[in-house]
Protein backbone atom coordinates (compact mmCIF):
# COMPACT_ATOMS: atom_id res chain seq x y z
CA UNK A 1 0.00 0.00 0.00
CA UNK A 2 1.11 3.42 -0.94
CA UNK A 3 1.11 6.16 1.05
CA UNK A 4 -1.68 7.82 -0.84
CA UNK A 5 -3.57 5.21 -0.22
CA UNK A 6 -2.94 4.18 3.32
CA UNK A 7 -4.64 8.41 3.58
CA UNK A 8 -7.24 7.81 1.27
CA UNK A 9 -8.07 4.39 3.16
CA UNK A 10 -7.04 6.23 6.61
CA UNK A 11 -9.92 8.89 6.09
CA UNK A 12 -12.41 6.49 4.71
CA UNK A 13 -12.17 4.03 7.97
CA UNK A 14 -12.36 7.02 9.98
CA UNK A 15 -15.62 7.93 8.49
CA UNK A 16 -16.61 4.41 8.67
CA UNK A 17 -16.02 3.92 12.26
CA UNK A 18 -17.83 7.24 12.79
CA UNK A 19 -20.76 6.02 11.02
CA UNK A 20 -20.84 2.77 12.79
CA UNK A 21 -20.77 4.34 16.05
CA UNK A 22 -23.62 7.00 14.95
CA UNK A 23 -26.02 4.05 13.48
CA UNK A 24 -25.62 1.17 15.97
CA UNK A 25 -28.65 1.05 16.29
CA UNK A 26 -29.55 -0.52 13.32
CA UNK A 27 -27.57 -3.49 14.09
CA UNK A 28 -28.71 -6.45 16.18
CA UNK A 29 -26.84 -6.46 19.20
CA UNK A 30 -25.48 -9.76 19.70
CA UNK A 31 -24.81 -11.86 16.20
CA UNK A 32 -26.73 -14.08 14.94
CA UNK A 33 -25.04 -16.20 12.74
CA UNK A 34 -24.60 -19.52 13.20
CA UNK A 35 -21.14 -21.36 14.01
CA UNK A 36 -19.23 -21.75 10.78
CA UNK A 37 -21.40 -19.00 8.83
CA UNK A 38 -18.53 -16.73 8.84
CA UNK A 39 -15.61 -18.93 7.68
CA UNK A 40 -18.11 -19.90 5.00
CA UNK A 41 -18.23 -16.80 3.85
CA UNK A 42 -14.96 -16.21 3.73
CA UNK A 43 -12.26 -17.01 0.97
CA UNK A 44 -10.36 -20.02 2.76
CA UNK A 45 -7.03 -19.85 0.11
CA UNK A 46 -4.35 -17.83 1.45
CA UNK A 47 -3.80 -15.42 -1.30
CA UNK A 48 -0.76 -15.80 -3.20
CA UNK A 49 -0.71 -12.21 -4.17
CA UNK A 50 -2.10 -9.48 -2.12
CA UNK A 51 -5.80 -8.51 -2.21
CA UNK A 52 -6.91 -5.12 -3.01
CA UNK A 53 -7.99 -3.49 0.03
CA UNK A 54 -11.27 -2.82 -1.70
CA UNK A 55 -12.24 -6.31 -1.71
CA UNK A 56 -10.59 -6.92 1.82
CA UNK A 57 -12.93 -4.17 2.80
CA UNK A 58 -16.28 -5.38 0.88
CA UNK A 59 -15.27 -8.32 2.75
CA UNK A 60 -15.30 -6.94 6.17
CA UNK A 61 -18.52 -5.27 5.62
CA UNK A 62 -20.39 -7.84 3.82
CA UNK A 63 -19.34 -11.26 6.24
CA UNK A 64 -16.99 -9.81 8.96
CA UNK A 65 -19.86 -7.15 10.09
CA UNK A 66 -22.68 -9.98 10.68
CA UNK A 67 -20.47 -12.16 12.50
CA UNK A 68 -19.63 -9.08 14.78
CA UNK A 69 -21.51 -8.67 18.30
CA UNK A 70 -21.73 -5.14 19.11
CA UNK A 71 -20.33 -4.29 22.10
CA UNK A 72 -20.40 -0.49 22.27
CA UNK A 73 -24.31 -0.83 20.97
CA UNK A 74 -26.44 1.46 23.40
CA UNK A 75 -29.18 -1.29 24.29
CA UNK A 76 -25.70 -3.87 25.29
CA UNK A 77 -26.93 -5.11 28.93
CA UNK A 78 -24.56 -8.30 28.99
CA UNK A 79 -21.84 -9.46 30.96
CA UNK A 80 -20.30 -6.05 31.55
CA UNK A 81 -19.26 -4.07 29.01
CA UNK A 82 -16.11 -2.72 27.49
CA UNK A 83 -16.82 0.77 26.78
CA UNK A 84 -14.69 2.65 24.14
CA UNK A 85 -14.70 6.34 23.24
CA UNK A 86 -13.85 8.50 20.45
CA UNK A 87 -10.82 10.14 22.05
CA UNK A 88 -9.73 6.67 23.01
CA UNK A 89 -10.00 5.18 19.22
CA UNK A 90 -8.54 8.03 17.95
CA UNK A 91 -5.30 7.25 20.57
CA UNK A 92 -5.73 3.50 19.27
CA UNK A 93 -4.88 4.88 15.72
CA UNK A 94 -1.90 7.18 17.35
CA UNK A 95 -0.70 3.82 19.16
CA UNK A 96 -0.85 1.64 16.06
CA UNK A 97 0.91 4.31 13.98
CA UNK A 98 3.42 4.61 16.51
CA UNK A 99 4.26 0.76 16.80
CA UNK A 100 5.97 1.14 19.72
CA UNK A 101 7.15 -1.61 21.55
CA UNK A 102 7.63 -0.63 25.37
CA UNK A 103 9.28 -3.02 27.39
CA UNK A 104 11.39 -0.69 28.94
CA UNK A 105 11.98 2.63 29.55
CA UNK A 106 14.77 3.07 27.10
CA UNK A 107 12.30 2.02 23.87
CA UNK A 108 10.25 4.62 24.45
CA UNK A 109 10.67 6.99 27.53
CA UNK A 110 7.49 8.61 26.79
CA UNK A 111 5.72 5.64 27.07
CA UNK A 112 6.84 4.37 30.80
CA UNK A 113 6.74 8.09 31.79
CA UNK A 114 3.06 8.78 30.97
CA UNK A 115 2.12 5.31 32.47
CA UNK A 116 3.66 6.17 35.53
CA UNK A 117 1.74 9.87 35.24
CA UNK A 118 -1.93 8.37 34.55
CA UNK A 119 -1.65 5.40 36.97
CA UNK A 120 -1.40 8.29 39.71
CA UNK A 121 -4.47 10.06 39.06
CA UNK A 122 -6.14 6.69 38.25
CA UNK A 123 -5.21 6.06 41.90
CA UNK A 124 -5.96 9.94 43.53
CA UNK A 125 -9.60 9.71 41.33
CA UNK A 126 -10.13 6.05 43.31
CA UNK A 127 -8.74 7.54 46.57
CA UNK A 128 -6.21 4.33 46.92
CA UNK A 129 -3.65 5.20 49.29
CA UNK A 130 -1.00 7.77 47.88
CA UNK A 131 2.02 5.05 48.65
CA UNK A 132 0.45 3.03 45.84
CA UNK A 133 2.41 2.33 42.53
CA UNK A 134 0.77 1.66 39.61
CA UNK A 135 1.03 -0.44 36.67
CA UNK A 136 -1.05 -1.29 33.26
CA UNK A 137 -2.02 -5.32 32.64
CA UNK A 138 -3.70 -6.06 29.58
CA UNK A 139 -6.50 -7.83 31.80
CA UNK A 140 -7.87 -8.09 35.26
CA UNK A 141 -6.85 -12.33 35.21
CA UNK A 142 -3.69 -11.04 34.37
CA UNK A 143 -3.46 -9.10 37.67
CA UNK A 144 -4.78 -11.29 39.79
CA UNK A 145 -2.01 -14.08 38.41
CA UNK A 146 0.31 -11.27 38.96
CA UNK A 147 -0.49 -10.79 42.41
CA UNK A 148 -0.66 -14.36 43.30
CA UNK A 149 2.93 -15.31 41.96
CA UNK A 150 3.85 -12.17 44.27
CA UNK A 151 2.24 -13.37 47.06
CA UNK A 152 3.15 -16.81 46.82
CA UNK A 153 6.82 -15.43 46.63
CA UNK A 154 6.69 -13.17 49.65
CA UNK A 155 5.29 -16.23 51.63
CA UNK A 156 8.32 -18.32 50.84
CA UNK A 157 10.79 -15.29 51.51
CA UNK A 158 11.16 -15.14 47.56
CA UNK A 159 12.56 -19.05 47.59
CA UNK A 160 9.55 -20.76 45.46
CA UNK A 161 10.87 -19.03 42.40
CA UNK A 162 13.95 -20.68 42.94
CA UNK A 163 13.19 -24.00 44.34
CA UNK A 164 9.74 -24.39 43.43
CA UNK A 165 6.81 -24.64 45.94
CA UNK A 166 7.83 -26.82 48.84
CA UNK A 167 4.77 -26.76 51.36
CA UNK A 168 1.19 -26.24 50.87
CA UNK A 169 0.02 -22.54 50.08
CA UNK A 170 -3.76 -21.89 50.62
CA UNK A 171 -5.72 -18.98 48.60
CA UNK A 172 -9.20 -18.05 50.01
CA UNK A 173 -11.64 -16.32 47.96
CA UNK A 174 -15.39 -16.03 48.49
CA UNK A 175 -17.64 -18.53 46.49
CA UNK A 176 -18.64 -15.39 44.53
CA UNK A 177 -14.87 -14.63 43.11
CA UNK A 178 -14.50 -14.69 39.26
CA UNK A 179 -13.32 -17.58 37.78
CA UNK A 180 -10.15 -15.45 36.69
CA UNK A 181 -8.71 -16.10 40.34
CA UNK A 182 -9.24 -20.34 39.97
CA UNK A 183 -7.10 -19.86 36.99
CA UNK A 184 -4.48 -17.78 38.36
CA UNK A 185 -4.37 -20.22 41.35
CA UNK A 186 -3.82 -22.74 38.57
CA UNK A 187 -1.10 -21.39 36.83
CA UNK A 188 0.87 -19.76 39.93
CA UNK A 189 1.29 -23.64 41.02
CA UNK A 190 -0.03 -23.49 44.18
CA UNK A 191 -3.43 -26.03 42.99
CA UNK A 192 -6.80 -25.53 42.77
CA UNK A 193 -7.21 -27.72 45.95
CA UNK A 194 -5.77 -25.53 47.52
CA UNK A 195 -8.21 -22.83 47.43
CA UNK A 196 -10.75 -22.00 50.19
CA UNK A 197 -13.80 -20.74 49.08
CA UNK A 198 -15.34 -18.80 51.98
CA UNK A 199 -19.40 -18.55 52.20
CA UNK A 200 -20.99 -15.47 51.40
CA UNK A 201 -23.52 -13.32 53.14
CA UNK A 202 -27.36 -12.84 52.17
CA UNK A 203 -25.93 -10.12 49.85
CA UNK A 204 -23.39 -12.87 48.67
CA UNK A 205 -20.38 -10.96 49.93
CA UNK A 206 -17.62 -12.93 51.95
CA UNK A 207 -18.26 -13.20 55.59
CA UNK A 208 -15.16 -12.12 57.42
CA UNK A 209 -15.62 -14.76 60.51
CA UNK A 210 -15.55 -17.80 57.99
CA UNK A 211 -12.10 -16.33 56.39
CA UNK A 212 -10.80 -16.01 59.90
CA UNK A 213 -12.23 -19.46 61.12
CA UNK A 214 -10.53 -20.92 57.64
CA UNK A 215 -7.30 -19.63 58.02
CA UNK A 216 -6.49 -20.91 61.37
CA UNK A 217 -7.79 -24.15 61.20
CA UNK A 218 -5.14 -24.74 57.93
CA UNK A 219 -2.72 -23.02 60.45
CA UNK A 220 -3.58 -25.09 62.82
CA UNK A 221 -2.95 -28.06 60.37
CA UNK A 222 0.43 -26.44 59.17
CA UNK A 223 -0.19 -25.39 56.02
CA UNK A 224 0.57 -21.47 54.97
CA UNK A 225 -2.42 -19.30 54.07
CA UNK A 226 -0.50 -17.19 51.34
CA UNK A 227 -3.66 -15.23 50.04
CA UNK A 228 -6.58 -13.83 50.08
CA UNK A 229 -8.81 -12.31 46.75
CA UNK A 230 -11.43 -9.86 47.92
CA UNK A 231 -14.07 -9.00 45.38
CA UNK A 232 -14.97 -5.24 45.11
CA UNK A 233 -18.15 -5.90 42.99
CA UNK A 234 -18.86 -9.78 41.88
CA UNK A 235 -19.74 -10.31 38.79
CA UNK A 236 -22.85 -12.20 39.19
CA UNK A 237 -24.44 -9.57 41.15
CA UNK A 238 -21.59 -6.73 42.48
CA UNK A 239 -21.40 -7.89 45.72
CA UNK A 240 -19.14 -6.25 47.76
CA UNK A 241 -16.75 -7.99 50.01
CA UNK A 242 -16.24 -5.98 53.34
CA UNK A 243 -12.54 -4.99 53.14
CA UNK A 244 -12.25 -3.36 56.57
CA UNK A 245 -13.03 -7.13 58.30
CA UNK A 246 -11.07 -9.17 55.34
CA UNK A 247 -8.17 -6.94 55.84
CA UNK A 248 -7.38 -6.73 59.39
CA UNK A 249 -7.56 -10.36 59.20
CA UNK A 250 -5.01 -10.20 56.58
CA UNK A 251 -2.80 -8.07 58.28
CA UNK A 252 -2.97 -10.26 61.97
CA UNK A 253 -2.13 -13.95 59.88
CA UNK A 254 0.24 -11.91 57.43
CA UNK A 255 -1.52 -12.75 54.68
CA UNK A 256 -1.11 -11.00 51.01
CA UNK A 257 -4.78 -9.09 49.92
CA UNK A 258 -5.56 -8.86 46.87
CA UNK A 259 -8.67 -6.95 45.95
CA UNK A 260 -10.30 -7.65 42.05
CA UNK A 261 -12.61 -4.74 41.46
CA UNK A 262 -12.79 -5.34 37.92
CA UNK A 263 -16.18 -3.68 37.18
CA UNK A 264 -16.99 -1.65 40.62
CA UNK A 265 -13.57 0.22 40.54
CA UNK A 266 -14.75 3.12 38.85
CA UNK A 267 -17.54 3.98 40.97
CA UNK A 268 -14.94 5.00 43.41
CA UNK A 269 -14.10 8.20 41.33
CA UNK A 270 -17.57 9.22 42.92
CA UNK A 271 -17.52 10.78 46.36
CA UNK A 272 -21.06 9.05 47.25
CA UNK A 273 -19.67 5.83 46.21
CA UNK A 274 -16.24 5.86 47.51
CA UNK A 275 -17.36 3.67 50.83
CA UNK A 276 -17.09 0.56 48.66
CA UNK A 277 -12.86 0.86 49.07
CA UNK A 278 -13.31 1.45 53.13
CA UNK A 279 -10.86 -0.46 54.14
CA UNK A 280 -8.34 -0.32 51.17
CA UNK A 281 -5.51 1.16 53.45
CA UNK A 282 -5.14 -3.06 54.21
CA UNK A 283 -4.55 -3.65 50.40
CA UNK A 284 -1.50 -5.02 48.87
CA UNK A 285 -2.26 -5.15 45.19
CA UNK A 286 -6.10 -3.90 43.32
CA UNK A 287 -7.04 -4.33 39.84
CA UNK A 288 -9.64 -2.59 38.08
CA UNK A 289 -10.66 -2.26 34.74
CA UNK A 290 -10.66 0.92 32.48
CA UNK A 291 -11.64 -1.36 29.66
CA UNK A 292 -15.31 -2.11 31.47
CA UNK A 293 -16.55 1.44 33.09
CA UNK A 294 -14.35 4.09 31.80
CA UNK A 295 -14.33 4.02 28.23
CA UNK A 296 -10.68 3.22 27.12
CA UNK A 297 -10.79 0.12 24.51
CA UNK A 298 -10.08 -3.16 25.49
CA UNK A 299 -7.21 -4.31 26.53
CA UNK A 300 -6.37 -2.26 29.65
CA UNK A 301 -6.37 -2.77 33.13
CA UNK A 302 -5.17 -0.66 36.55
CA UNK A 303 -3.38 -2.97 38.75
CA UNK A 304 -1.95 -0.77 42.02
CA UNK A 305 0.69 -2.02 44.87
CA UNK A 306 1.95 -1.11 48.19
CA UNK A 307 5.01 -2.73 47.83
CA UNK A 308 6.45 -2.26 44.48
CA UNK A 309 9.61 -4.01 45.61
CA UNK A 310 7.82 -7.49 46.22
CA UNK A 311 6.72 -7.14 42.81
CA UNK A 312 9.99 -6.25 41.35
CA UNK A 313 11.48 -9.05 43.13
CA UNK A 314 9.33 -11.82 42.16
CA UNK A 315 9.24 -10.94 38.23
CA UNK A 316 12.44 -9.22 37.31
CA UNK A 317 14.97 -10.59 34.86
CA UNK A 318 18.32 -9.11 33.53
CA UNK A 319 19.56 -10.62 30.43
CA UNK A 320 22.37 -8.45 29.04
CA UNK A 321 20.85 -7.57 26.37
CA UNK A 322 18.05 -5.74 28.15
CA UNK A 323 20.56 -3.88 30.20
CA UNK A 324 20.59 -0.12 29.36
CA UNK A 325 22.28 2.96 31.05
CA UNK A 326 19.43 4.52 32.95
CA UNK A 327 18.07 0.95 34.12
CA UNK A 328 18.35 2.42 38.40
CA UNK A 329 16.71 5.58 37.39
CA UNK A 330 14.36 4.59 35.92
CA UNK A 331 10.89 2.31 35.98
CA UNK A 332 11.29 -0.96 33.77
CA UNK A 333 7.50 -2.13 33.31
CA UNK A 334 8.70 -4.96 32.20
CA UNK A 335 9.70 -6.15 35.49
CA UNK A 336 6.27 -5.48 36.96
CA UNK A 337 4.66 -7.89 35.21
CA UNK A 338 4.56 -11.40 32.91
CA UNK A 339 4.65 -10.39 29.39
CA UNK A 340 8.78 -8.54 28.14
CA UNK A 341 7.02 -6.64 25.39
CA UNK A 342 4.43 -4.12 25.68
CA UNK A 343 1.50 -2.33 23.82
CA UNK A 344 1.57 1.80 24.61
CA UNK A 345 -1.82 1.47 26.38
CA UNK A 346 -1.23 4.38 28.40
CA UNK A 347 -1.92 6.72 25.60
CA UNK A 348 -5.47 6.04 25.18
CA UNK A 349 -5.91 6.12 28.96
CA UNK A 350 -4.30 9.35 28.97
CA UNK A 351 -6.66 10.85 26.06
CA UNK A 352 -9.76 9.68 27.82
CA UNK A 353 -8.85 11.01 31.36
CA UNK A 354 -7.77 14.52 29.59
CA UNK A 355 -10.67 14.42 26.52
CA UNK A 356 -13.46 13.75 29.32
CA UNK A 357 -11.72 15.16 32.91
CA UNK A 358 -13.23 13.95 36.37
CA UNK A 359 -16.57 15.45 36.01
CA UNK A 360 -17.09 14.01 32.57
CA UNK A 361 -16.41 10.26 33.58
CA UNK A 362 -18.67 11.17 37.03
CA UNK A 363 -21.17 12.04 35.06
CA UNK A 364 -21.62 8.87 32.82
CA UNK A 365 -20.61 7.18 36.07
CA UNK A 366 -23.96 8.79 38.09
CA UNK A 367 -26.06 8.10 34.85
CA UNK A 368 -25.72 4.63 34.99
CA UNK A 369 -26.26 4.02 38.31
CA UNK A 370 -29.60 6.00 38.37
CA UNK A 371 -30.84 4.02 35.24
CA UNK A 372 -30.09 0.72 37.60
CA UNK A 373 -32.37 2.45 40.10
CA UNK A 374 -35.18 3.38 37.46
CA UNK A 375 -35.10 -0.30 36.14
CA UNK A 376 -34.57 -1.87 39.89
CA UNK A 377 -37.90 0.16 40.57
CA UNK A 378 -39.63 -0.92 36.94
CA UNK A 379 -38.93 -4.86 38.33
CA UNK A 380 -40.07 -4.12 42.21
CA UNK A 381 -43.38 -2.84 41.69
CA UNK A 382 -44.01 -5.35 38.70
CA UNK A 383 -45.99 -8.81 39.93
CA UNK A 384 -44.30 -10.72 37.33
CA UNK A 385 -40.48 -10.22 38.67
CA UNK A 386 -38.50 -10.93 41.51
CA UNK A 387 -35.66 -8.98 42.31
CA UNK A 388 -32.53 -11.06 43.37
CA UNK A 389 -29.64 -8.69 44.59
CA UNK A 390 -29.41 -5.58 46.26
CA UNK A 391 -28.56 -2.76 43.64
CA UNK A 392 -26.23 -0.59 44.78
CA UNK A 393 -24.19 0.07 41.26
CA UNK A 394 -25.68 -0.62 37.96
CA UNK A 395 -26.62 -4.03 37.68
CA UNK A 396 -29.61 -5.22 38.11
CA UNK A 397 -30.41 -9.23 38.56
CA UNK A 398 -34.32 -10.11 38.19
CA UNK A 399 -35.91 -13.22 37.18
CA UNK A 400 -39.44 -13.91 36.18
CA UNK A 401 -41.31 -15.62 39.66
CA UNK A 402 -44.56 -17.38 39.25
CA UNK A 403 -44.72 -19.00 42.03
CA UNK A 404 -43.21 -21.97 40.79
CA UNK A 405 -40.61 -24.57 41.92
CA UNK A 406 -37.02 -23.60 41.77
CA UNK A 407 -36.28 -26.21 39.08
CA UNK A 408 -38.78 -24.67 37.24
CA UNK A 409 -38.05 -21.07 37.97
CA UNK A 410 -34.59 -22.03 36.33
CA UNK A 411 -36.13 -23.30 33.33
CA UNK A 412 -38.70 -21.21 32.77
CA UNK A 413 -35.95 -17.50 33.02
CA UNK A 414 -33.88 -19.58 30.88
CA UNK A 415 -36.04 -19.91 28.24
CA UNK A 416 -37.13 -16.14 28.80
CA UNK A 417 -33.76 -15.08 28.84
CA UNK A 418 -33.21 -16.67 25.07
CA UNK A 419 -36.70 -15.17 23.81
CA UNK A 420 -35.96 -11.85 24.95
CA UNK A 421 -32.13 -11.66 23.20
CA UNK A 422 -34.06 -13.09 20.12
CA UNK A 423 -35.43 -9.62 18.96
CA UNK A 424 -31.83 -8.60 18.60
CA UNK A 425 -32.86 -5.50 20.34
CA UNK A 426 -31.25 -5.95 23.67
CA UNK A 427 -28.25 -8.16 24.59
CA UNK A 428 -29.00 -9.17 28.58
CA UNK A 429 -26.76 -12.70 30.06
CA UNK A 430 -27.77 -14.41 33.02
CA UNK A 431 -25.94 -16.22 36.23
CA UNK A 432 -26.71 -18.48 39.02
CA UNK A 433 -26.96 -17.09 42.45
CA UNK A 434 -27.16 -19.81 45.40
CA UNK A 435 -28.32 -21.98 42.34
CA UNK A 436 -31.32 -19.68 41.40
CA UNK A 437 -31.00 -19.14 37.43
CA UNK A 438 -30.78 -15.04 37.35
CA UNK A 439 -31.12 -12.02 34.85
CA UNK A 440 -28.31 -9.47 34.75
CA UNK A 441 -29.36 -6.24 33.32
CA UNK A 442 -26.09 -4.74 33.37
CA UNK A 443 -25.67 -0.95 32.29
CA UNK A 444 -22.75 0.96 31.54
CA UNK A 445 -23.06 1.17 27.67
CA UNK A 446 -21.63 4.83 27.04
CA UNK A 447 -24.42 6.14 24.86
CA UNK A 448 -27.03 3.83 27.05
CA UNK A 449 -29.91 5.93 27.91
CA UNK A 450 -33.22 6.68 29.65
CA UNK A 451 -34.68 5.70 25.60
CA UNK A 452 -32.81 2.55 25.32
CA UNK A 453 -33.14 1.61 29.07
CA UNK A 454 -37.19 2.29 29.04
CA UNK A 455 -37.24 0.21 25.65
CA UNK A 456 -35.81 -3.03 27.10
CA UNK A 457 -38.12 -2.61 30.23
CA UNK A 458 -41.13 -2.57 27.82
CA UNK A 459 -39.46 -5.75 25.75
CA UNK A 460 -38.99 -7.43 28.69
CA UNK A 461 -42.88 -7.25 30.37
CA UNK A 462 -43.92 -7.91 26.56
CA UNK A 463 -42.17 -10.89 26.24
CA UNK A 464 -43.18 -11.51 30.12
CA UNK A 465 -46.83 -11.08 29.03
CA UNK A 466 -46.58 -13.25 25.72
CA UNK A 467 -44.99 -15.86 28.01
CA UNK A 468 -47.53 -15.87 30.90
CA UNK A 469 -50.64 -16.14 28.62
CA UNK A 470 -48.77 -19.45 27.22
CA UNK A 471 -47.58 -22.63 29.00
CA UNK A 472 -47.09 -20.96 32.26
CA UNK A 473 -49.16 -19.21 34.68
CA UNK A 474 -48.35 -16.01 35.86
CA UNK A 475 -50.65 -14.27 39.06
C1 LIG B 1 -14.97 -9.29 39.12
C2 LIG B 1 -14.25 -9.64 37.85
N1 LIG B 1 -12.97 -10.01 37.89
C3 LIG B 1 -12.28 -10.32 36.80
C4 LIG B 1 -12.87 -10.27 35.55
C5 LIG B 1 -12.06 -10.64 34.35
O1 LIG B 1 -11.69 -9.48 33.68
P1 LIG B 1 -10.66 -9.53 32.47
O2 LIG B 1 -11.43 -9.87 31.26
O3 LIG B 1 -10.09 -8.13 32.44
O4 LIG B 1 -9.63 -10.54 32.80
C6 LIG B 1 -14.21 -9.90 35.45
C7 LIG B 1 -14.88 -9.85 34.14
O5 LIG B 1 -15.99 -9.43 33.98
C8 LIG B 1 -14.92 -9.58 36.62
O6 LIG B 1 -16.21 -9.23 36.57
Amino acid sequence: MDPDEFRRYGHLFVDWVADYLEGMERYPVCSPVKPGDVRGGLSLEMPEKGDAMETIFRDFQDTIIPGITHWQHPSWFAYFPANNSPPSILAELLTAGLGAQCMVWKTSPAAAELEELVLEWLRDMLGLPVGMSGVIQDTASTATLVALLTARERATAYESNKRGIKIPLLVYTSEEAHSSVEKGVKIAGYGKDNIRYIPTDKDYAMIPSELERAIIKDKEQGSCPACVVATVGTTSSLAMDPLVGIGKICKEHGVWLHVDAAFAGTAAILPEKKWILDGVEYVDSFVFNPHKWMLTNFDCSAYFVSDPASLIRTFEIHPEYLRTGQDAVVKNFRDWGIQLGRRFRALKLWFVLRSYGLEGLQTMVREHIRLAQYFKERVDEHELFELMAPVELSLVCFRLNNGGNESDLNLINEEFLARINQSGKVFLTHTTLKGKYVLRMAIGSRTTGQKQVREAWELIVTAAKEWSGTDYSFP
